[in-house]
């Protein structure tokens, strides 16, 4: 109705899509989910973590045996990249599930176990099933959605809201972004307080508060991803290379470009190059290679140049002035990002792919908001 499309629009502002509107407004939501929850630290005090929903439990988390993050799509990416953080802060082993396959195999999960299940909506029926599943064996449950009061919410033992406020673009961005910073603080309230962390801690928290800001940067990336966008506008195909920190952004970068704008693209851990997805390689399909400056960038250039040798096509996104170092001799092309601290350069990174994703939709002429058969919110198997 006309009365409908009007909401419509008041909501959107001065976005012509949900998901343009939830790209931009990352700085926003990255705010509102960390708001009341870190502490600044004074003279004597040190900078903190405080998540009201977790504090009863902390202990019981400490304790367990193991951590086990379930989730489906996005959610799961999300896990994926703050694992690596989780497991440095807190020392406990931690597994991934995608919701469905823990289900099928109905794998092993005890009551020594903490069972994590991020869910956007806190909706969804595969999410749901193995969390009635890790609760029936009796492991310690908790919860991150972006919705008060949704069944995940509801039957889990405890958990986190994101508050990123509604998201109702079918492919997710904002909370993507709100999910890794929440597991960020997660990781960071779970892990001890020694004196040989503290230093790496605060950097984190220092990292934390500055984010909405590099957001803000990256964004200013939207009319040189749009150029991009029309580069590869008529491509089959587009792998993303990532490793580390930044294998979750391969798989979350190709998942928002193959969801919305109906182009094949696989993200892939660029460690197992070689067992396989080197034999695509030719001077036709194109490549992103993430390379931003972490453990693994001398790896990563090492990628790019096998790449190179092999004829592909790059596009490497790298951080704020080394494009000289990781371009080849200028072969490349190139996309800069701001630097933050390696854990948290997942929710910078992903910022790009997304407004590639985006663009690349408009410009093939596809519904970035509803992309063809899929639902925002996948309530039954
Ligand atoms: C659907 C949506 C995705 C989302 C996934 C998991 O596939 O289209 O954007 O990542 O469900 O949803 P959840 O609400 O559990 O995060």
């Amino acid at each position: 109705s006309v009365l409908e499309m009007e909401v419509e629009q008041i909501n959107k502002g001065k976005y012509e899509h949900y998901m343009q509107k939830e790209i931009h407004e990352q700085p926003e939501s990255l705010t509102t989910t960390m708001r009341g929850r870190l502490i600044r630290g004074g003279s004597c005090k040190a900078k903190s973590v405080l998540l009201g929903g977790l504090k009863d439990h902390l202990r019981t988390i400490r304790r367990s045996r193991r951590i086990v993050f379930i989730g489906c799509g996005t959610s799961y990416n999300a896990a994926l990249a703050a694992r690596p953080i989780l497991e440095e802060l807190s020392g406990i082993p931690v597994t991934m599930e995608i919701a469905s396959d823990l289900v099928d195999r109905q794998g092993p999960i005890y009551r020594e176990d903490t069972t994590v299940f991020v869910s956007q909506s806190g909706e969804t029926a595969d999410t749901l099933q193995a969390l009635e599943y890790a609760l029936e064996n009796g492991a310690l449950c908790v919860g991150i959605t972006n919705t008060v009061g949704s069944a995940i919410a509801r039957h889990t033992h405890c958990g986190i809201h994101l508050n990123a406020g509604c998201e109702i673009g079918v492919a997710s961005t904002k909370a993507y972004t709100s999910q890794i910073v929440v597991m960020a603080m997660l990781a960071l309230a779970i892990g001890d307080d020694t004196i040989s962390s503290q230093g790496r801690r605060e950097a984190i928290i220092d990292g934390l508060f500055d984010l909405p800001n590099k957001v803000k940067e990256v964004l200013k990336l939207d009319e040189e991803m749009k150029d991009l966008a029309k580069l590869l506008i008529a491509e089959q195909s587009l792998l993303v290379f990532g490793r580390g920190y930044n294998y979750a952004t391969a798989l979350e970068g190709a998942l928002k470009v193959k969801e919305v704008s109906l182009m094949h693209s696989e993200g892939i851990l660029a460690g197992e190059m070689k067992h396989g997805p080197l034999a695509l390689v030719d001077e036709t399909l194109p490549i992103v290679v993430i390379a931003t400056r972490d453990t693994c960038f001398s790896k990563q250039q090492s990628v790019i140049q096998q790449l190179h040798a092999r004829k592909g096509r790059l596009i490497v996104m790298c951080s704020k002035g080394d494009a000289a170092s990781v371009s080849v001799g200028g072969s490349c092309r190139v996309v800069e990002v701001p630097v933050v601290e390696d854990c948290l350069q997942p929710v910078i990174n992903i910022v790009p792919l997304q407004l590639l994703a985006y663009h690349l939709t408009v410009l093939r002429g596809y519904n970035v908001d509803q992309p063809r058969n899929l639902a925002k919110s996948v309530t039954t198997q």
